[in-house]
């Protein structure tokens, strides 16, 4: 982590790998913050500060910043942002990750500058976002999930389950043009072209509202927290009304909520987000993470259930573990006592950071390990075993 750290002018990061991701990621420095309040809350604070200084004027922080000149590097960077940044957004951590920071190092200060940033925030998520005001943020590119490559964004960019990295990442491209040439039209854009309802991004919404409510009631400002708490509330409902079937949250595309049956890990989010009823999580535990056929593989968790026809034991975001899906269904699992379920993903998580360092991603059947080299999510290991029950 601390390698990782770069400097620059007043501002700190940290970047989630030198050599494949030399820039500042949005949910990537959430993490960071989280995991640095274990080793150095001054870096933490000072990572979040960072993003806080890029945000939109309409209150979006943007996925990428590029604090140095992109072109210094052979990453693919696409010049769509005017401050050095990317225009898309990604999963709202932020009020989380504040909190984490003010739990270890107690610090009004910084919260009264983080607050006014996590309001604007989750408000371009619950209007900009959601044009028709249905408690559910639209994501306009598969890119704002975090899950870029994900089987969930397949049927809108209407590749078939079996295709190549090259076609996934053409069809992203063509949407970021079409994103361009609209202007940012987000309403217009998701009308024409992606407007998929995220179960993870939604549940994380929830989430943060709650912490944004807990980082205002610290600062006294009570009608602030009270409107957090109540829109937590209404995106947890929502979710409810518009994406549970049975026992299973599903993503939506399109105005009329059409449900993208893939099963991703996405369907453990809600327990992230406490917003299944303990029988439904009861039956998503034992129907699908225990189950052999679906995500009880040799290594936990895989990112998409085994029989899925898109499953890929090596495909970028299309089955292999990554540390932070991991810990987001381990605090999921805590959430409703399941306390045994989350020791194997812990016991998995940390035989996989030891055996075989800080890799991006593993193999879910021979825990053979992928992608960047360094890459700082390993690091939430450390989140998860402070939290052992
Ligand atoms: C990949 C991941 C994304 C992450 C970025 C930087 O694009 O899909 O979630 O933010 O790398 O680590």
């Amino acid at each position: 982590m601390l390698k990782n750290r770069r400097h620059f002018g007043q501002h700190s990061y940290t970047v989630p790998s030198p050599t494949s991701y030399p820039f500042q990621w949005f949910w990537d420095s959430c993490f960071h913050a989280i995991i640095l309040s274990y080793l150095d809350t001054a870096a933490a604070k000072a990572e979040l500060l960072s993003l806080a200084s890029k945000q939109f004027k309409n209150g979006m922080i943007p996925h990428m910043i590029y604090w140095e000149d992109p072109h210094k590097y052979t990453f693919p960077s696409i010049p769509w942002g005017k401050h050095r940044t990317s225009s898309i957004v990604q999963p709202p951590m932020l009020a989380y990750a504040t909190w984490a920071v003010h739990q270890k190092d107690p610090d009004k200060k910084f919260l009264s500058e983080m607050l006014p940033v996590i309001v604007k925030l989750h408000k371009y998520f619950l209007t900009i976002r959601d044009p028709y005001r249905h408690h559910l943020a639209g994501l306009v590119h598969p890119d704002e999930s975090g899950e870029d490559n994900s089987p969930r964004f397949d049927s809108v960019l209407q590749l078939k389950p079996k295709q190549t990295i090259d076609a996934n990442y053409h069809r992203r491209l063509i949407l970021v043009n079409r994103y361009r040439i609209q202007q940012f039209r987000i309403k217009k854009h998701m009308e024409k072209f992606h407007w998929v309802r995220d179960v993870p991004t939604n549940a994380i919404l929830t989430v943060n509202l709650l912490y944004e409510s807990l980082i205002a009631g610290e600062l006294h400002e009570f009608n602030q927290a009270t409107w957090a708490r109540q829109q937590s509330e209404e995106v947890a409902a929502a979710m409810r009304k518009y994406m549970l079937e049975g026992n299973v949250m599903w993503s939506t595309m399109g105005r009329n909520y059409h449900h993208i049956e893939v099963k991703t890990w996405a369907i453990f989010a809600p327990l992230f987000g406490n917003i299944l009823t303990p029988e439904e999580a009861h039956r998503l535990v034992s129907g699908h993470l225990l189950n052999k056929k679906e995500f009880a593989a040799r290594y936990s968790v895989p990112t998409v259930a085994l029989n899925e026809p898109s499953f890929d034991p090596k495909g970028f975001w299309r089955g292999p573990i990554w540390m932070a899906t991991n810990w987001f269904i381990y605090l999921g699992l805590l959430n409703y006592g399941y306390e045994r379920e989350a020791a194997k993903i812990l016991e998995d998580s940390l035989m996989l950071v030891t055996k075989h360092g800080l890799r991006e991603q593993f193999n879910p059947l021979t825990g053979e390990p992928m992608g960047a080299y360094n890459f700082t999510w390993g690091g939430l290991v450390l989140d998860m075993l402070a939290r052992q029950k």
